[in-house]
């Protein structure tokens, strides 16, 4: 009853920032994403009536409890789904800095839905899988299937989840986290989904959501990376401006990441076509064309005081691993 599974992280190209249903992690909008190919979590999950507690152990350490909580909530839901109610030992282990703008919580859950439901002998759908990762952490979802992927919001819980729009091959763009800050954030993201309605820009975002959401499905359909671009880059300034005009005010924002976003403007304005878009930290994520990594790459690593380029094409979802 053991079982490992791997989970790429994902960027939000239109974001979720806000809730329709808390509990549920239903969000008040869909989402477009879509997988890192290096930003991944592996999670081994075996349940065993040998085991007098569930037990966390995350990147090589016994995990704090409140996380180690949180796995075991999770762990719940599949366990009442099948016949075998053991604890478990789960081992997880991201190749990313976590907490720190690039999504671990979402590859975390998705690694954590695939490994333990198969380690159950548990033999769910993608829809299944993918709401069941809502459920540990709402962009999770995204991370269940292949590629270009939509978070569709929904009303219930049977009614959110995501699935692939197009395959990981479909268009050879890359994201580029120009790693600014290695340690963890101060608010994490269920935290500050709650703020959102505080801001009184909230309600004018989530009206505008299903606009952007067509126009960016249809910039990706017809591969226009200008358009995507603009419709990303535009996107995180809004996102961060709920952020930012919340009750308390939220800044995820340091003096390097803004220097970053210059930079990126003032690349794009000389010819290098590229984008930025932001999560809830200071990373900055840069969206550009294969044919400009090197180049690209080359300048991030002019920029002092950037820790670490990850350079990501887009991947599959979340897979069993052997
Ligand atoms: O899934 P959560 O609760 O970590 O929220 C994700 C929030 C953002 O990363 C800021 C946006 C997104 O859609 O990924």
């Amino acid at each position: 009853m053991k079982a490992k599974a791997q989970a790429p992280s994902n960027i939000a190209l239109i974001k979720y920032w806000g809730k329709y249903d808390k509990k549920l992690r239903i969000p008040a909008n869909s989402s477009i994403s879509f997988n890192l190919s290096e930003a991944f979590t592996t999670t081994s999950v075996e349940f065993d009536e040998k085991f007098e507690s569930d037990t966390f152990i995350f990147n090589g350490k016994k995990a704090k409890p409140a996380e180690t909580e949180r796995v075991s909530k999770h762990l719940n839901l599949l366990r009442n789904m099948s016949k075998i109610k053991h604890f478990a030992k789960v081992e997880s282990r991201n190749n990313f800095p976590s907490s720190s703008g690039i999504a671990s919580s979402a590859s975390g859950f998705a690694a954590l839905t695939l490994a333990a439901s198969s380690s159950l002998g548990l033999t769910l759908s993608e829809k299944r899988l993918s709401i069941l990762a809502r459920l540990g952490s709402g962009s999770a979802c995204r991370s269940i299937p292949d590629g270009f992927v939509e978070w569709k919001a929904g009303k219930k819980s049977e009614d959110s989840f995501a699935h692939s729009l197009y395959p990981a091959d479909f268009w050879d763009i890359c994201d580029l986290v120009a790693v600014t800050e290695k340690g963890s954030k101060k608010i994490g993201s269920t935290e500050g989904h709650f703020l959102a309605q505080s801001s009184p820009f909230y309600k004018e975002r989530i009206l505008g959501m299903d606009k952007k959401i067509k126009e960016t499905k249809s910039a990706l359909k017809n591969k226009d990376f200008t358009k995507l671009g603009e419709l990303t880059e535009a996107e995180a300034v809004s996102m961060h401006s709920v952020m930012m005009t919340s009750t308390p005010a939220l800044f995820y924002w340091t003096p390097k990441t803004l220097e970053i976003m210059k930079s990126v403007v003032d690349w794009r304005s000389k010819g290098l076509e590229t984008y930025f878009t932001i999560d809830a930290g200071p990373n900055v994520h840069i969206i550009c064309q294969s044919k400009d990594v090197k180049l690209l790459r080359s300048k991030l690593e002019g920029i002092k005081g950037i820790k670490d380029v990850l350079i990501n094409r887009v991947s599959n979802g979340a897979k069993l691993l052997k």
